[in-house]
């Protein structure tokens, strides 16, 4: 069999876009332990005097997250919000239908806001579209972002909170053609209350940015129509449409799971499609660019999900949705970020769902620490070391075809450029699982670029997993990458994802 091997070329002047910071976003919906026991539990060793934990903190500031939307998902779809805000012991408990649990209201928008303030992140907000509309939207709005002498506003100030959120993003809904959200809508209905939505919230504050509900998923009847239906309403009045994408793995087939970014890739290609398709026939002049805002690998905990729903509901914090990640999704994750980044020119934000205890990155003991899953590290990587510009890959791999998916590419890669801080990174993923593959990259353009570090994440047992007590999945240094007169060289070990780090020589 012929040999596999992968070359690239980078060329500094040959550039996608710069890449908008929130594409390393994530997500916390009240969703089983996600607030409560995740960033939330009082009486946690950790815990600060709000109550949140010390510990959870540390790990979102270290991933580095630039934007959280909150607060669901499903649960927003029902969402009163005026529940969470104003004195604790007058806050209601409610039964939250979405994941059939109880919500007690000890933390709210209020909460939320200063703690992410805290961790470092904005708040990306969504709207409840579900159950209520464009009023509710409208006072939420004012509530957050108007700095006073009106009714919520000073609401707002009665609460304690002086000084306006100025939340920026907005999602009109979530999921809205999905039939098991709460107050689902045809195309028709929803392109007509988002619009209705998006005019009166822009009215209130001009300067946010608003995002238009996609389809929950390109498995959807109505995807891509949906698309095209409802931006025809919501074109004049919002950025951004959202994407949604989870990927299971039942098969056990670890190729054909690997090659599953290639849907990401046509997802994303199809939605900007027809986000040109509405423009030209408005005849527009701006886009409408791509918010990812839920985006993972989740299929390990589907089974005992259920069961707490039907058997056990009305729980508060039930363990819900725990995936316990292993190797082999940190490779897919990883490929799904490498995906966004050679979209920069469209995909403008993207929210791994989500971020604590709920198909998460981060996992919390109700009784000890918090710790990294292995999905945790190509999220860090790309988040700490993908900001910058993102380059055109001149990229040529061996392939292979798998049980869905013809000519895959053996290795996916692409670079992104720091000017400032002159440093190129690249961030490459080996799908094969039996031989590391010789990497070749032309940086020549990089005059007097030495390597700083080549990062590898990597593991002979693909189902390896992380857990309080052990992390088995971590990156590790890869010794032998070299670049000499500008062409850099490296093997990348059979089924990794590697992280290659140049920076101008001092
Ligand atoms: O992230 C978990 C759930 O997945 C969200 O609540 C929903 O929007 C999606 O279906």
């Amino acid at each position: 069999m012929a040999k596999k091997f992968a070359k690239m070329i980078v060329d500094k002047e040959f550039k996608i876009a710069e890449i908008d910071k929130r594409v390393y976003g994530s997500f916390i919906e009240h969703l089983g332990r996600a607030v409560y026991e995740g960033i939330y539990q009082p009486d946690h060793p950790s815990a600060d005097k709000d109550g949140f934990r010390k510990d959870v903190t540390a790990l979102v500031r270290e991933l580095n997250v630039p934007i959280i939307r909150y607060p669901g998902g499903n649960f927003v779809s029902n969402y009163y919000w005026e529940d969470g805000v104003g004195p604790a012991e007058d806050r209601p408990k409610r039964l939250e239908l979405a994941w059939r649990s109880l919500e007690t209201n000890e933390v709210g928008l209020n909460e939320f806001a200063k703690w992410a303030g805290i961790a470092g992140s904005e708040v990306m907000m969504a709207v409840n579209l579900g159950t209520r509309g464009v009023g509710d939207a409208c006072n939420l709005l004012e509530y957050c972002n108007h700095e006073a002498g009106t009714r919520y506003s000073e609401l707002r100030i009665k609460h304690g909170y002086k000084t306006p959120h100025k939340i920026k993003t907005w999602c009109l809904g979530n999921e809205m053609d999905g039939p098991w959200q709460l107050g689902s809508k045809t195309p028709a209905e929803y392109g007509r209350i988002a619009y209705e939505t998006a005019k009166a919230m822009k009215l209130i504050d001009p300067d946010i940015e608003l995002v238009s509900c996609g389809s929950s998923s390109t498995s959807m009847k109505t995807f891509p129509e949906w698309e095209a239906v409802t931006l025809e309403h919501t074109y004049d009045h919002v950025d951004y449409v959202s994407l949604h994408q989870y990927f299971g793995n039942q098969e056990n087939d670890t190729p054909n799971f690997l090659a599953k970014s290639m849907e990401t890739e046509h997802f994303i290609k199809t939605v900007i499609a027809t986000c040109d398709y509405v423009k030209a026939k408005k005849r527009g002049k701006k886009n409408i660019n791509l918010s990812f805002d839920e985006w993972n690998v989740w299929y390990h905990s589907n089974q005992a999900d259920n069961n707490i729903m039907k058997k056990e509901p009305w729980q508060k914090a039930p363990a819900l949705l725990e995936d316990i990640y292993n190797f082999e999704d940190a490779l897919l994750v990883g490929l799904m970020l490498i995906t966004f980044i050679k979209h920069a020119d469209r995909v403008k934000m993207a929210c791994l769902a989500q971020l604590v205890n709920v198909i998460a990155p981060i996992m919390t003991e109700t009784n000890g620490p918090a710790w990294k899953q292995t999905i945790y590290y190509p999220y860090l990587h790309a988040s700490r070391y993908g900001r910058g510009t993102a380059l055109q890959p001149v990229l040529y791999s061996t392939r292979h075809d798998t049980r869905e998916y013809t000519d895959v590419y053996d290795v996916d890669a692409v670079a992104v450029y720091r000017e400032e801080a002159e440093e190129v990174t690249i961030f490459a993923v080996n799908r094969d699982l039996e031989e590391g593959i010789e990497f070749t990259c032309d940086v020549r353009s990089f005059d007097g670029y030495e390597l700083i570090e080549h990062i590898v994440l990597a593991s002979d047992d693909l189902q390896a997993v992380n857990s309080a007590v052990k992390q088995a999945v971590q990156p590790r240094k890869e010794e032998n990458t070299a670049i000499n007169d500008g062409i850099l060289t490296a093997v990348l070990r059979k089924a990794s994802w590697n992280v290659i780090r140049l920076g101008k020589k001092q």
